[in-house]
């Protein structure tokens, strides 16, 4: 059993820091597009055999030292009433007050039970730690809110300003919901879990305080397993994350890791920070970059390697392998 991810969460030293890699299961590997063209995603994030299939494959094919389930951060609205398809939509979109205050909970075993069988599918087989995961109660609010031009936030903007109410009111009924949603998830056997809270980036910092922090908090204190916390930009606010006590910090490239190593208090792992574009270049340059950020790290403690965001979806698959390689050998 590859233990090194938790060790590293728990403050254990381990020989070299473990790897893996956000959205390590996609489009750039050619046995996910083969899988792809016969399923729709729907049927690939609702299908436990299928999503397990998935979610084995960058663990069998990279040599990483995680899986992390594959599903989306969307799937948690179908614990509310509401649907989602692929590319995200969430439908209905919520336009109205009214439309939060009838939005009525489903349990989640029962809404979500797929996300139970296939944890529930995956653990026995994995000799590597499963991440679980779900989004921000801002961040998925904003695709509920902002479904058709969801890059805009044209309505959850308005929200914010002017029926802040009925907007506290959804955080509130989704934050509650993804809590059950990640107590079933350890339940199940999701030894950690990763909350991305990706798009905070878009907020002031008063903002965050009043519309993201305080759901953030009450997630993370009820989880029983260690926490590791995503937004894109967070390197740009490290202090606010590091308030909210989680157990790691994903850090984007904008500035060098172990700066982010030094200024972050040594009981909250750091994880990240390569830019996912040097996945595009030349094996040689990947290789050296991440050499380079190896070094860097040499001798620090708590540290994750993975990229600073998700995987992107247009690299080839042999660059990924070299890069996981250049880590763990
Ligand atoms: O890390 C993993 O591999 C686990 C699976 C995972 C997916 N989405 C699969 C996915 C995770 C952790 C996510 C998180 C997610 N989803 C976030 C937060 C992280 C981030 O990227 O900022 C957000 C904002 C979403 C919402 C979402 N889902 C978007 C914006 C999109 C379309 C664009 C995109 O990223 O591809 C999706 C679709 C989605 N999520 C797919 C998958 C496998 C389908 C696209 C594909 O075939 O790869």
């Amino acid at each position: 059993m590859n233990r090194r991810l938790l060790d590293v969460l728990e403050g254990i030293e381990t020989d070299r820091p473990p790897v893996w890699l956000m959205r390590q299961a996609g489009r750039y590997m050619p046995s996910y597009q083969a899988l792809r063209k016969h399923h729709s995603l729907w049927d690939m994030f609702h299908t436990p055999e299928l999503a397990a299939q998935v979610t084995l494959m960058p663990v069998e094919q990279l040599g990483v030292d995680a899986a992390i389930l594959f599903s989306d951060i969307l799937v948690i609205v179908e614990a509310l009433g509401l649907s989602v398809d692929f590319p995200p939509r969430i439908t209905p979109a919520i336009t109205t007050s009214a439309q939060v205050d009838a939005l009525a909970p489903r349990p989640v075993q029962e809404a979500l039970s797929y996300v139970d069988a296939t944890i529930r599918l995956l653990r026995p087989t994995l000799q590597v730690p499963l991440i679980g995961f779900c989004g921000g109660p801002f961040t998925v609010a904003s695709y509920c809110l902002d479904p058709e031009d969801h890059g805009s936030f044209r309505c959850t903007r308005a929200w914010m300003q002017s029926n802040a109410l009925s907007l506290h009111m959804l955080l509130d009924k989704l934050t509650l919901v993804t809590i059950d949603y990640l107590r079933m998830q350890v339940a199940a056997g999701a030894q950690v879990i990763q909350v991305f809270d990706s798009w905070l980036s878009e907020l002031t910092a008063e903002e965050r305080h009043t519309f993201a922090y305080p759901y953030l908090k009450r997630i993370i204190d009820a989880v029983s397993v260690p926490v590791i916390l995503f937004c894109r930009h967070s390197s740009l606010f490290p202090d606010e994350l590091i308030e909210l006590k989680p157990s790691a910090i994903s850090f984007d490239w904008l500035r060098p890791m172990r700066e982010l190593r030094d200024l972050t208090p040594s009981h909250i792992a750091v994880q990240g920070n390569l830019d996912p574009s040097v996945l595009k270049r030349p094996v040689e340059e990947i290789e050296s970059t991440t050499r380079r950020l190896l070094d860097s790290m040499r001798g620090k403690q708590r540290y994750i390697v993975n990229l600073g965001h998700g995987v992107l979806p247009d690299i080839p698959f042999e660059h990924v392998r070299h890069f996981i390689q250049e880590v763990t050998t």
